[in-house]
């Protein structure tokens, strides 16, 4: 989730001994400051405080499609990451006082990146999710490991709404995107589906897993555990959801992940009710 000054690499340090601790793969936010300025790529040096878990470097697609792919290949290796995420957050950037809006030929070029790629590499979303036809494409070019990342959690248009007091514009994408749920049912399932964007209960864990996605990312309430109880409260918080998670596979009779996608573990509710409607959030 971050990174890149003392105050990033503290919570990334904090992260990284809470997935140590928790045997749980972790993500960094963007390294581009230390693509940069590579005398700060010390500061996303996290395998001391995690030596075995796998740890994810990140990268927007907008600056891999400018950026140098050699020194970007080195970073990765020479930070021991395990896969590089390249996110796709064209609604930040659009709203980000500093933002990069240059997105001419940005599918070519991350599917030239894969291509050459000596490391896993996964795309995703960074809250609005995917369209049917991007996850295809994406699927196309090789990207095995597909984040879908879709909304009903942190919302980066709001957030940047907030920072460049473009508030009023920015509500209008309160609701924009496509959710998590809805994504994970359509996608082609080529690639390996990874679920987060608004994964906040062992239910929407369950279900995430259910509709075929391999893993969930959690990003917004981890954020906030670190900062309430460190590296504790980020345990702590985990391995609630964890064990929430087991009871309920239990009474569903489920023994593995995999059993549940068993046809009859969960099904969509036709009496939707309340949850059709949305509460905007205005963090
Ligand atoms: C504090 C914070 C920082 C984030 N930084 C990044 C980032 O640098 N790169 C990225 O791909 N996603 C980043 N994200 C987005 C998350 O990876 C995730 O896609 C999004 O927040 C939706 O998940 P959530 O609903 O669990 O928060 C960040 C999220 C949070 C809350």
């Amino acid at each position: 989730m971050t990174g890149g000054d003392r105050k990033g690499t503290h919570i990334n340090k904090i992260l990284a001994s809470a997935a140590e601790a928790l045997g749980i793969p972790l993500g960094t936010g963007s390294i581009r400051i230390a693509l940069e300025h590579e005398e700060l790529s010390y500061l996303f040096n996290l395998r001391s405080e995690a030596p075995t878990v796998p740890i994810f470097g990140n990268i927007g697609a907008v600056q891999l499609a400018h950026c140098d792919w050699s020194k970007l290949n080195r970073l990765v290796e020479q930070l021991k990451f395990s896969a590089l995420a390249v996110h796709c957050n064209p609604g930040q950037e659009l709203f980000q006082e500093e933002g990069d809006r240059d997105f001419r030929g940005i599918k070519d070029k991350l599917a030239a990146f894969i291509a050459q790629a000596p490391f896993p590499v996964i795309v995703k979303e960074t809250g609005f999710g995917f369209a049917p036809d991007e996850l295809a494409f994406l699927a196309s070019i090789g990207a095995r490991y597909i984040d879908v990342a879709g909304k009903g959690g942190a919302n980066w248009i709001l957030i940047e709404g907030w920072r460049s007091g473009t508030i009023d514009a920015a509500y209008e994408f309160a609701d924009w995107g496509y959710s998590t749920a809805e994504m994970l049912e359509k996608s082609p399932k080529q690639g390996i589906l990874l679920a987060s964007g608004g994964i906040r209960t062992a239910h929407d864990v369950i279900v995430a897993l259910g509709l075929g996605a391999v893993a969930c990312g959690i990003a917004l309430p981890i954020f906030r555990a670190v900062l309430s109880g460190g590296t504790a409260g980020v345990i702590e918080y985990v391995s609630q959801l964890a064990a929430t998670v087991k009871k309920k596979m239990f009474l569903a009779g489920c023994k593995s992940v995999q059993e549940l996608s068993r046809p009859g573990v969960i099904e969509k509710n036709p009496d939707v009710g309340l949850t059709q409607w949305t509460i905007i959030r205005t963090l």
